[in-house]
């Protein structure tokens, strides 16, 4: 089977980690793999090339993406669907693997309603994929948030200092919670519960008395107010989302407004998306590569591999997308109940 292949949306690390294991698996299987470049954009314009064993053998601790991504978006391009078709006969495709988060694998639901072969591969450092229980790249993300709000720990401390450091995560939580309960922070902040100024105020000065310093972990689309998220332009992008940023700037000013205390802030930003994946990240981005390879082979098609306890299983695509998966309330109360 010649099976097309993409990594779209935002880069993570394990994206080639999911290649390597599709491919090597392929060819086993008696497959040939051809890897379309940046994301759906490749498969516009018919930018591919051959993927074979001796092109991923080296992958599986690289970061990034060997094909390149992007957020284009084939369903709001003009003659987006023709284009694709008329790609997948250009190309004598028998199938397509899509690799990304819910704006990927929603154009990949589509492409399969509309009778295309497909398989879908959950990635996303937010781990906001209904359908699965972890995304691959989420467990590198927050080992990097947690290194370096260790490393934020001592500094705040040395000088007395509240520090309020942003973490991304877009509208959902998961980011911010295992950041913050990694990290030790007093203070965590998500999208899904708002932000009760004075209770953090209240923290922060007690904890100015006692220790003297706080931590404060806050996701990047929390509100400060009813104006809502904080984003760093008006513009949208392809699939509607904003730019978020600038949460942790505004919210330290408050603080140090009604506290007197010095407060600094620190955007983690795409820190936590470069760089080699985890341990955990490599299993994980090899076993669902793995798994969608033998999904094509068995001609299992419109599903999304994903991790439910310790299993590999597959989900159908129209489940797996369209609605975020967030922070529940008792989680929440769990991090807050041994914060501060
Ligand atoms: O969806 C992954 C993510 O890293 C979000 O957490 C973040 O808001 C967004 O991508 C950033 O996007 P960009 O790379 O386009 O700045």
């Amino acid at each position: 089977m010649r099976v097309g292949i993409l990594t779209g949306g935002g880069d993570c690390p394990g994206l080639n980690a999911v290649l390597r294991g599709f491919v090597l698996r392929h060819v086993q299987n008696g497959g040939e793999t051809v890897g379309f470049l940046r994301g759906w954009r490749g498969v516009l314009d018919g930018l591919a090339r051959p993927l074979g064993p001796s092109d991923v053998a080296e992958l599986l601790n690289v970061g990034g993406t060997v094909l390149g991504t992007s957020r284009t978006n084939p369903l709001k391009t003009e003659g987006g669907l023709d284009a694709v078709r008329a790609t997948w006969k250009s190309q004598r495709l028998d199938a397509l693997v899509a690799i990304g988060g819910d704006d990927t694998l929603g154009v990949a639901t589509k492409l399969g309603e509309s009778g295309l072969d497909v398989v879908g591969v959950p990635k996303t450092i937010d781990n906001d994929l209904s359908g699965t229980d972890y995304t691959f790249g989420f467990d590198t993300a927050i080992n990097i948030c947690a290194e370096a709000i260790d490393r934020l720990h001592t500094t705040a401390r040395s000088h007395g200092r509240t520090f309020v450091v942003e973490v991304m995560g877009r509208q959902a939580g998961w980011i911010g919670a295992y950041a913050g309960l990694a990290g030790g922070a007093h203070v965590t902040l998500l999208p899904e519960f708002p932000i009760d100024l004075a209770a953090v105020c209240d923290v922060v000065k007690r904890r100015k008395a006692g220790a003297g310093y706080s931590i404060i972990v806050v996701s990047e689309g929390a509100a400060l107010d009813e104006s809502g998220e904080i984003t760093v332009s008006a513009e949208k992008d392809a699939f509607g989302h904003a730019r978020l940023g600038g949460i942790a700037e505004r919210l330290a000013a408050r603080i140090e407004k009604e506290t007197g205390v010095e407060v600094r802030s620190t955007v983690l930003g795409h820190i936590q998306r470069g760089g080699p994946p985890s341990a955990y990240d490599r299993v994980l981005a090899t076993r669902f590569g793995v798994r969608a390879a033998d999904l094509v082979h068995e001609k299992k098609f419109g599903v999304m591999v994903a991790l439910r306890g310790t299993e590999i299983v597959t989900v159908p695509l129209a489940e797996a997308t369209g609605t975020l998966k967030q922070v529940p309330r008792s989680f929440y109360d769990m991090v807050a109940g041994v914060s501060g």
